[in-house]
Formats: structure tokens, C-alpha cells, sequence
């Protein structure tokens, strides 16, 4: 039996499950979703809060949830390029990255077709859509089984780090939630790679796990990827970066030949430490240390995407 005050759309106390991820795990968060209620989900990037993209009250709850300044759009979780394709236009740049990546951490803003039903919460008024083939089992479970488009962002109250296991989302979400299917800690660490494929050419609006060749950095337009917020990523400490030796009172996020208290990849692989950056930094703002330094991470690719989501991560908070 429910209490009364945990009824459906509210962001208020209630109780919050944990589920390993299984068939009775799936059956129940379907329930919930097709009720309305967020759930929250492992993808292969970060733990994503779930919502029926058709039900404009349901992304509400996500809001609701995370405290997330509601000029967001949200990117939407689809099983596969045939339903990404009934809900956007895809050209023909898009459909390549799609048919080479996905399932995978590659998102697509592409432009929304009108007669797509997916509630205009959902992107936040915009005419264009991003759109994401989740490889994780757990998502793709619940896709198939809702039958439905869901929108997702990651699992963790607005400006806070991202979540990597189940218990960051409890830490984080905990008691406004319905229920967290725990399926261990995600494999790559940091949010898909977000490409927008609107205009006839490709434009980067966020680094991440793939790297895509043709897709020029997009620096101002910050009001398309609201995600390139200055401070985001935010622990609570202040945090140093390129520091090859802990000062006082310094949690040292290792990396390679710089050692520290704890270590992202002590052999220098930067995908390695990709998996293991938002366990860290939720670590060192967990720990009895009164800040953070981050040794530095040389590199392309997913190296620089660590690196700007470390630049958020300092960034001063306004
Ligand atoms: O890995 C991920 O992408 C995770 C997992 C759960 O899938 N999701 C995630 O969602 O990171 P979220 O909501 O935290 O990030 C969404 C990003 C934001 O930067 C948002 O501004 C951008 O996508 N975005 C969404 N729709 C957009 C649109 N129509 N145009 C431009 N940017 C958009
Ligand atoms: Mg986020």
C-alpha cells in the first residue's frame, strides 16, 4: 500500500526501491513508467532517470525529481534507428553515424517530425530532437517492454556529478524517486557523445565516449546544449586541476605516473578512466579531505572529453 503523500508526479518523500536488474526488476519499473512514475535506469554511460516521452506529466516528474531548470530538453531513448526514424528526420550524415554507432553512446539532435507525440516538455519547445539506441541491456529491456519512446537525462538532482552505480542515484535521488534498478556500476563513466545533425552538417554539441571525425566543436551556442553549462558536473569541493601532487587537505584524483589517494587508470588509459571519473570524484567529495586536485589527463578523444568535464567540474560555482 502506498502512502498518500507518494502519489504519482510528486518529487516529495516517498520511498525509494532498489532492484537488481532482472525480469521481475523490468516487469515493475514497466509498471510504473506506463503509470507515470521516473524510474531510474543503467545505460552504458551514466544512470539515466526514465520518463514516458509521450506523457507530458510523466517529464514533468522528471523535473520535478532532479530540480533541473526546466529550459533543458531531454535526450530520448529509442530501441533501435526505425523508431528514431518515426520520431526525427534523419539526412543522410545522420543515418551513417546511426547505422555506425548505435546501439551506443552517440546522441542525435536531428529536427523533430510534428506528428512524433512526443510531448513538448520534452525539448523543451525546441524543433529539433535528441535522439539515442541505448546498447545496455537494462534500457533496451525497458523499451521493448514499454513500447514507448523514454526520455532521460542522468540520474542525479540538477548541477550535481553523474551517477555510475545505483547508490549515487540513491545518494542523490533518494526519497524522491519510486525505484532504482541497480545493475552495477556503467561501463564507459561519462554521457554519450552528442552530435547534431540539423543544418546538412555535423556540429559536436558535447564530447564523450566517441569520437566523431567530421563534426566541427561548436563553442557559443550554449543555448542548444544547455549541458555546456560553465559549472555542471559539480562536486561540492572545490576542486584543482593538472596537479601531479596532493597540497594539504587534498583528495589527489590519480592518473598514470601521478599516483594519488586514489587512481582513474593507474596505467594511463583514459577510457579506464572515463569508467571510473564520477566514482571518483563522488568518492573525494564523500572522503575527509577538505578539497579535490585531479592529476592531469594528456590526450584526444575521450582524454579531452575527461578534461572538459573536469574544466565544469572547477568551474566556480555563480
Ligand atoms: O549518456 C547520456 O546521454 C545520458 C544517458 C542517461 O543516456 N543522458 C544524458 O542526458 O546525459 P542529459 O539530459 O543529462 O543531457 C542532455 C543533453 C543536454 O546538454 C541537453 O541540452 C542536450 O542533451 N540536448 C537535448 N536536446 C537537445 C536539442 N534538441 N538540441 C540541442 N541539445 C539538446
Ligand atoms: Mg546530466
Amino acid at each position: 500500500m502506498m502512502a498518500p503523500w507518494s502519489y504519482s508526479g510528486s518529487a516529495m518523500v516517498q520511498t525509494t526501491r532498489i532492484m537488481p536488474l532482472d525480469d521481475e526488476a523490468i516487469a515493475e519499473a514497466t509498471l510504473l513508467l506506463l503509470a507515470g512514475e521516473p524510474v531510474a535506469v543503467p545505460t552504458e554511460t551514466v544512470y539515466g532517470l526514465a520518463a514516458d516521452a509521450t506523457n507530458a506529466d510523466a517529464v514533468a516528474g522528471i523535473y520535478a525529481a532532479k530540480g533541473r531548470p526546466s529550459f533543458n530538453p531531454l535526450i530520448v531513448h529509442v530501441p533501435n534507428l526505425e523508431a528514431a526514424e518515426r520520431i526525427g528526420r534523419f539526412d543522410r550524415q545522420a543515418r551513417e553515424l546511426a547505422l555506425q554507432y548505435w546501439p551506443g553512446p552517440l546522441t542525435l539532435v536531428v529536427p523533430l517530425r510534428a506528428d512524433a507525440g512526443i510531448a513538448s516538455i520534452v525539448t523543451a519547445g525546441l524543433p529539433t530532437i535528441a535522439l539515442r539506441v541505448p546498447a545496455h541491456a537494462a534500457m533496451q529491456a525497458l523499451l521493448n517492454a514499454c513500447d514507448r519512446p523514454l526520455a532521460a537525462p542522468s540520474a542525479n538532482a540538477s548541477g550535481q556529478i553523474s551517477p555510475t552505480r545505483a547508490s549515487h542515484v540513491l545518494a542523490s535521488l533518494g526519497g524522491r524517486i519510486p525505484l532504482v534498478i541497480d545493475g552495477g556500476a556503467t561501463q564507459r563513466g561519462i554521457e554519450s557523445t552528442i552530435v547534431a545533425a540539423t543544418d546538412g552538417s555535423l556540429r559536436l554539441l558535447r564530447r564523450g565516449p566517441i569520437d566523431i571525425a567530421g563534426a566541427k566543436q561548436l563553442t557559443s551556442k550554449a543555448i542548444e546544449a544547455p549541458g555546456q553549462l560553465v559549472s555542471h558536473y559539480a562536486p561540492r569541493k572545490p576542486l584543482r586541476l593538472d596537479a601531479t601532487e596532493a597540497n594539504t587537505g587534498e583528495f589527489l584524483i590519480g592518473f598514470g605516473p601521478v599516483k594519488g589517494t586514489e587512481t582513474l587508470s593507474e596505467r594511463g588509459d583514459p577510457v579506464e578512466a572515463a569508467a571510473h571519473l564520477f566514482d571518483l570524484l563522488h568518492q573525494a567529495d564523500a572522503a575527509p579531505y577538505e578539497r579535490i586536485a585531479v592529476a592531469p589527463i594528456p590526450g584526444d578523444g575521450i582524454a579531452a572529453a575527461i578534461r572538459d568535464r573536469l574544466k565544469r567540474a572547477a568551474a566556480p560555482r555563480s
